[in-house]
């Protein structure tokens, strides 16, 4: 029998070819930057119709020589040229080229996701008596993925908020945070939360070894009060 996702993989690939053609997926881009969307092969001849749709609206059309809507730059080429895109620009783009029967030449598909690059983030963290807790702050949006690093070693912990238990954790202990989204990333900067170690356990036994070395030097001085 066929491992389950090697099924689900010959599920997807079947509906994808089936739907026509793949469906394009985003192209990831920050705030400001510049999109060109282009035909892959198409010529664009000089009596050509050509349409360009965002999210099925027309937002440009050209019949010919004559434009008759222009909301958007488009090249010599017919490419449709964004610049300084913001957040609402993401979604489909659709370019589509008739010839003067009005039959289909060729067309284009282009999904954009215009994104905010991540903030910095902080480490806050707050010493608790069965370890450390460690926030890592200034993120807003939902679509990051975190990362910790203890001493210099990405741990496997992928959350905004991270538990140390004492057992796991010693003085010099240090900690940062990275977030990324698919078009930035940032770290915090390194933190050192120096929490007493407070593991119950561990005090009890020292505090039984030092009652006993307390008693060992009552008994060779009596003097000694050296604690
Ligand atoms: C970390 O975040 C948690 C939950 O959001 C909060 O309860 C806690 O006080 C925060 N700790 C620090 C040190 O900021
Ligand atoms: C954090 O710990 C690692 C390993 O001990 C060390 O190499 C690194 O310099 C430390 N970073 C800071 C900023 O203290």
């Amino acid at each position: 029998m066929l491992p389950n996702r090697i099924i689900t993989l010959l599920i997807n690939l079947i509906f994808m070819f089936s739907a026509g053609k793949f469906v394009s997926s985003c192209i990831y881009k920050a705030v400001g930057d510049k999109v060109v969307i282009s035909f892959d092969d198409a010529i664009l001849q000089k009596d050509n119709e050509l349409k360009w749709t965002h999210d099925k609206q027309k937002v440009y059309l050209r019949k010919g020589s004559q434009i008759k809507l222009n909301q958007l730059n488009v090249s010599e080429d017919g490419s449709l040229i964004l610049e300084n895109i913001q957040k609402d620009q993401s979604g489909e783009y659709k370019g589509i080229i008739y010839d003067t029967d009005g039959k289909l030449i060729t067309e284009t598909v282009q999904q954009l996701c215009v994104l905010e690059p991540v903030p910095e983030p902080t480490v806050l963290f707050e010493c608790v008596e069965k370890g450390v807790n460690l926030n890592c702050s200034a993120v807003n949006n939902a679509e990051v993925v975190v990362s910790w690093m203890k001493n210099g070693i990405k741990t496997s912990a992928t959350r905004l908020f991270l538990h140390v238990t004492s057992s796991e954790l010693k003085s010099g202990d240090n900690f940062s945070c990275t977030v990324s989204n698919q078009i930035s990333k940032k770290s915090a900067e390194v933190v050192k939360p120096g929490c007493v170690v407070t593991d119950l356990h561990t005090t009890t036994a020292n505090e039984d070894k030092t009652r006993e070395m307390n008693n060992q030097s009552e008994n060779k001085n009596i003097k000694g009060n050296c604690s």
